[in-house]
């Protein structure tokens, strides 16, 4: 990997010719308080970003291989199948920009036919956004990549030499499903200000289905999805200055019909107090962390949630099954 060298611009690096990588990924301190307002409420809760340490990330991506885990192969198969008539409808010279882009694998089969003026990867995982912004920089030598390692819910700034030109967003993998439905709107909200009027958000949508299949997506027999769970106590052991086991926590993930979502859970298997940045969270046998919640939509949900940011849905594509949805909607 090349030595990133410092720009101007404090906050940029440029990692490789055409790479850069600028860092507004908020100070461990600052995440101190709203994570221990978490763990202090009655039903203990930790916001999901915090799954995403460079060691999340890997697992994250193991996860995306798991034989049980359709989310990813699915969605691959209908941006694969559909590529053509999808970099049509969001218009080859675009500036595409990915909030949650984890490895950037989805926008890779893309590229190719978009040929965008710029590929803009935002991620809060740091060291995993820099490794896969340069590989991905190398394997297109003629695509400038812009990163940016921010929280996608807060506002972040672009580089300064972004060129103008038509915005397109890209969401995939269902991200979206993990944002509290009224975070979802304010999230599509300011992707539609982002994009302006004549922009496009192509998004991944995670579709309502029978909870045999969802639960045994976050249940796959090899262990990985408890092991992502888990090693957000060891996060927080290094965000908090904490002492967390995540041995004596149990995975445990559920779909919730009611509410259509996956819950996430870790259970704590014996009676213990927990120190966590000079605090101490006590526990009872039995009570859990809610870590994640992953909302399953229907068409008619999702498009009315679009509709309600001002977002159009323009075109749809489906697996043959209807277990996934990719959809182009229009910043009407
Ligand atoms: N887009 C990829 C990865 C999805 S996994 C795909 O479809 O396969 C979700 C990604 O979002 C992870 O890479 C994680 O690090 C990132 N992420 C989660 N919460 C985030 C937040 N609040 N701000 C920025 N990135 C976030
Ligand atoms: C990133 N996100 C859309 C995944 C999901 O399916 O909600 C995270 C995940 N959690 C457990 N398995 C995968």
């Amino acid at each position: 990997m090349n030595k990133p060298e410092q720009s101007t611009d404090s906050h940029t690096l440029t990692a490789a010719g055409n790479v850069s990588f600028r860092n507004e990924h908020p100070a461990a301190g600052d995440n101190r308080e709203e994570v221990l307002a978490g763990l202090q409420q009655a039903q203990k809760v930790i916001n999901p970003k915090y799954f995403y340490d460079k060691k999340g990330s890997q697992l994250f991506d193991r996860i995306t291989r798991l034989p049980e885990y359709y989310p990813t192969r699915t969605e691959i198969e209908i941006l694969t199948r559909h590529g053509q008539e999808i970099s049509e409808a969001c218009e080859k010279g675009c500036l595409f920009i990915e909030p949650g882009s984890g490895s950037c694998e989805k926008a890779r089969l893309l590229l190719n036919d978009l040929q965008p003026s710029a590929y803009v990867p935002v991620d809060i995982s740091a060291d995993f956004l820099l490794q896969a912004a340069i590989q991905l920089g190398k394997e297109y030598p003629w695509l400038a990549v812009r990163a940016v390692c921010a929280d996608f819910n807060n506002s972040w700034s672009f580089v300064d030499d972004l060129p103008a030109g038509k915005r397109v967003v890209f969401y995939p993998g269902s991200t979206i499903g993990n944002l509290e439905p009224d975070n979802a709107l304010r999230f599509l909200k300011r992707v539609r200000a982002m994009v302006g009027t004549e922009g496009g958000v192509l998004i991944g949508v995670d579709l309502h289905k029978s909870s045999t299949r969802l639960n045994a997506a976050y249940n796959d027999a090899q262990g990985i999805t408890a092991e992502f769970n888990r090693n957000v106590l060891s996060c927080l052991n290094g965000l908090l200055d904490a002492e967390f086991d995540p041995e004596t926590f149990a995975h445990h993930a559920f779909y919730n019909n009611e509410k259509r979502r996956i819950e996430m859970h870790l259970v704590s298997e014996k009676a213990q107090t927990v120190r966590c940045n000079g605090s101490h969270i006590e526990f009872d046998e039995g009570e859990t962390i809610h870590t994640e919640n992953s909302y399953k939509y229907t068409l008619e949900e999702f498009t009315a949630l679009a509709a309600k940011a001002g977002l159009r849905l323009e075109r749809s594509w489906l697996d043959d099954e209807e277990l996934f949805s990719v959809h182009y909607l229009s910043a009407t």
